[in-house]
């Protein structure tokens, strides 16, 4: 009994108490369980982003059995003893699965969830995704606290450079621009085509992605609006890096504009689509920016914002907070309400405003000129 975490102790009580149909006592309800878990939440993360790194999902999706912790840590170059304690938490988080040999060995497995999504070969992988929040954004988290004071991101603390021009200090090197691009991509395996279809994109025969990045999106609507033409528009050296690694096969649908969208002239298009753009910036650029972009229409074209929508009365949904604060910490903008957007459309000059929920991390404002 002395073993038993406090956890535990007021799990097996409660489980007592109500077996033997007894009321839980206040005190019970006062055991912090939400507190603590909220407290150890960053163990939680960091033992998926380690395991991740080290490549135990990869190494396991490649084996044709399952492994002992001192195979796989042979195998990867590490400790034993720390292998068999990053394993057993990845079994508590149902990232892994065990079998035990009648001689007591325990050997590992993947779970489905963890090689559909873990593995960096698998189409919906969230590999990237992890890979960035690990090395950058966590980074960026440790300075919440002087986030909040300062009311401004942290990239200088976190990585010692200036942070005036956004994304000439998100692209630091070839290198963090490129990890960038994995992220952005990575996001549209998984929510892509909710956004895509959650309006029918099929009368604007010409669409424009501003910000366009790796062209996950792009592709995502020439393959569901075959009568469409894409331009994928963004700054020279991402819309370079997207020819070669992303959007490498040429498809006479898909054109390439580079160029600074507070700077240059836009292609002229029937619907732009801004996604995860607007969150980026203040309210007078966002402005700034969807006036340019609404001269630049066509008319009875559009804009098709895909943004993390905030309840109107503040109440959620959680990731949308979290995000917003993950904009402060890494941007210059924040997350917002679809009434935030409208008004923001309308000071642009767009109207019928219509937004679409999709219930998954990212939803969708069609608007009109
Ligand atoms: C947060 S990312 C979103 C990428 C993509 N729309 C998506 O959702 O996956 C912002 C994008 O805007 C691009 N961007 C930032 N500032 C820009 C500028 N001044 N002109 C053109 N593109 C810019 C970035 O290179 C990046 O691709």
């Amino acid at each position: 009994m002395s073993s038993l975490s406090l956890q535990e102790l007021s799990v097996s009580r409660t489980d007592r108490e109500q077996s033997s149909g007894k009321m839980t006592s206040a005190k019970d309800d006062l055991y912090p369980r939400k507190l603590l878990d909220y407290m150890e939440g960053f163990m939680v993360s960091k033992t998926l982003f380690a395991a991740c790194e080290l490549g135990v999902f990869e190494q396991l999706h490649a084996s044709a059995q399952p492994l002992s912790a001192a195979d796989l840590a042979q195998a990867l170059g590490l400790s034993s003893d720390a292998t068999e304690r990053l394993l057993s938490a990845c079994v508590g988080l149902e990232l892994l699965n065990t079998q035990t040999n009648p001689a007591g060995e325990v050997f590992y497995s993947n779970t489905e969830m963890s090689t559909v999504f873990l593995t960096e070969s698998s189409p919906r992988s969230l590999y990237h995704s992890i890979q960035y929040s690990s090395r950058t954004i966590y980074l960026c988290w440790h300075y919440l606290t002087d986030a909040i004071r300062e009311g401004k991101n942290q990239y200088e603390k976190a990585f010692g450079i200036n942070s005036k021009d956004l994304f000439q200090a998100l692209y630091r090197s070839d290198e963090e621009m490129v990890k960038f691009m994995h992220l952005m991509n990575s996001i549209w395996n998984i929510c892509g085509h909710d956004v895509i279809t959650a309006f029918d994109l099929s009368p604007f025969r010409c669409i424009c992605d501003l910000g366009g990045c790796s062209g996950a999106l792009a592709k995502l609507c020439l393959s569901l609006y075959p009568q469409s033409s894409l331009i994928i528009f963004d700054l020279p050296k991402v819309i370079q890096t997207s020819r070669q690694h992303f959007v490498s096969e040429p498809h006479e649908r898909i054109s390439f504009c580079e160029g600074d969208f507070f700077k240059d002239a836009l292609p002229p298009a029937d619907l732009y689509i801004l996604a995860r753009i607007l969150h980026d910036w203040t309210d007078e650029r966002s402005i700034e920016l969807l006036t340019k972009v609404y001269q630049s229409c066509t008319s009875g074209g559009g804009v098709l914002l895909i943004e993390a929508l905030l309840y109107e009365d503040n109440s959620g949904p959680l990731t949308g907070q979290l995000y917003s604060l993950n904009m402060l910490v890494q941007t210059e903008g924040r997350e917002r309400k679809g009434s935030d957007y409208s008004r923001l459309l309308t000071t642009a000059g767009f109207t019928c405003v219509q937004i679409h929920r999709t219930g998954k991390l990212y939803d969708v404002i069609l608007a009109q000129k």
